[in-house]
This record gives C-alpha cells, structure tokens and sequence, in this order.
C-alpha cells in the first residue's frame, strides 16, 4: 500500500505511522526524519536544511525530494511506503506523482489527514521525547518512559527536538496553516483524501486509519498494531 499520512505537527503522523509499518508491511519514510539524520550527519544537505529547520520553516524542495526519491528507491518501498510528513506543499505532492510514474508506473492509494486541534498540538509536543539511540517516541503524560529519561526498549538517553521550542512550534503551525489547505484541496480532487479525527487513544486513532483505508486496510496483514 502506499500511503501518505497528513496533519499538523505533533498530530500524531509518526507515532500513527510506526504503527501501520507492522500492520501493513509498508516502511515508514518520515521526510523530517530523513532531514534530521542528513543534520545530524553533517552532510552538506544537513547544513543547509537545518538553517530552515530551526526556524520552523519548510525546507526548499530540491533537498527534500533529493532525501524522499532516494529513500523511495530503496528496495524496501518497492511494494509500498508510508509517506510522514511527506509532501507539505502542491507542488512536491505534483512531484511525487511524476516520481511514482517512472519506471513501473505506480500511485497512492490514500491520503489519510490527521485533524488535531491547535490547543492538543501544543501539549503532545511539549511533551514529546525521543531516544536519541533507537527514534523510539515518548510522551511525558500521555506515555511516559518507565524510567525517567531512558527508553523503554534500549535504555538509550531521551531527548526534546530543537525544533519543540516554543517559537519554533508556533512557526511551524503558522507554515502548516498557510500550506495545507491547498494540499487538502489537491488530494480531495484526486479522489484520495479522507479527514480522520485525531482526538483519543493511539490505538483509537489507528483504527480510524484502518476503517478510512477501507477493503486495503482490511486485507491487510491485519495484524493488530
Ligand atoms: P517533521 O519531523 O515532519 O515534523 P512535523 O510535521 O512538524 O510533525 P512532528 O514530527 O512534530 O509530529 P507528528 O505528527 O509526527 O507527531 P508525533 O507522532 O511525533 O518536520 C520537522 C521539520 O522538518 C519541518 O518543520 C521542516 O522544517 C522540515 N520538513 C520536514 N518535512 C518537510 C517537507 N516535506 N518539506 C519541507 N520541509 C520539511 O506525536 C507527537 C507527540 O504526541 C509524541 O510525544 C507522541 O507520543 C504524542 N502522541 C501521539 N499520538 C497521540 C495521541 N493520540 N494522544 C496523545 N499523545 C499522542
């Protein structure tokens, strides 16, 4: 299946997508990952993507899609991908299109928008935590690591993204605003867009995901998450 996961920052696209990744056999390719690696790597790239990075801002299209269309080629998404935080704007949604197209001509089978209001995004990211060794993900209230400031699964130190500041957030919620509702548009008229409420469990919320993704979602693996 290749699926593209949509929604605000914080919403919940890569907790919701490392979910899926066992349900659907499907990898998850999360672009701010991608970047976040690239940064971390201190490639060229990465130097250039965090100047926008800390700032909330997107990232130019050209490093982004360079990131994306190398992952996508990997033997691993052949079959199928998850697409996390992945495209941002039309024209890098007009772009994968054409990507899909070359070779075996392929295309999404879904759109799924994870809708979370402002007020929600604020508290999931502030007290978002990650573990620096494993990507593994935390929440400090709504699921806290058994030991304070270590991973559950490797013991590995946990850490709060450079870009969860408050600034930066409030920046990234002014870009997604000003960016989605066009993308929506562009998916809804494609006639592979579906709106899932973001507001509850995990759990609830893949299950959202399951029902939106219809006959696909039900053929799946179907192992539960
Ligand atoms: P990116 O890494 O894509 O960040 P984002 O879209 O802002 O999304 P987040 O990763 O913050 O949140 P999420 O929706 O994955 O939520 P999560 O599952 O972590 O992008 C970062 C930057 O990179 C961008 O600002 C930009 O500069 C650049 N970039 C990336 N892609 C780009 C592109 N295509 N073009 C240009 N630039 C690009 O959950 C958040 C927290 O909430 C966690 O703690 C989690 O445990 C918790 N949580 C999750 N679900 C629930 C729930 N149901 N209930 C309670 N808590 C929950």
């Amino acid at each position: 299946m290749r699926l593209v996961l949509l929604g605000p920052p914080g919403a919940g696209k890569g907790t919701q997508a490392r979910m899926l990744e066992k349900r659907l056999g499907a990898p998850q390719v999360a672009s701010g990952d991608l970047l976040r690696t690239a940064v971390r790597s201190r490639t060229a790239l990465g130097v250039e993507a965090k100047r926008y990075m800390d700032k909330g801002a997107l990232v130019p299209d050209e490093l982004v899609l360079k990131l994306v269309e190398e992952r996508l080629s990997q033997p691993d998404a052949a079959s199928g991908f998850i697409l996390d935080g992945f495209p941002r704007t039309v024209a890098q949604a007009e772009t994968l299109s054409a990507m899909l197209k070359t070779g075996a001509p392929r295309q999404l089978d879904k759109v799924i928008a994870i809708m979370v209001p402002d007020e929600e995004i604020v508290k999931r990211i502030s007290g978002r935590r990650t573990c620096k060794n494993c990507g593994a993900m935390y929440h400090l209230i709504y699921d806290p690591p058994r030991n304070h400031n270590l991973c559950n699964s490797c013991n590995g130190e946990l850490y709060q993204r450079d870009d969860d500041a408050e600034d930066t957030v409030r920046m990234r919620l002014e870009v997604y605003a000003a960016t989605m509702r066009p993308l929506l548009e562009y998916y809804e008229r494609a006639g592979l867009l579906k709106q899932i409420d973001g507001i509850g469990r995990p759990e609830e919320i893949q299950q959202r995901i399951v029902e939106a993704l219809g006959p696909a979602g039900a053929a799946a693996k179907g192992k539960p998450a």
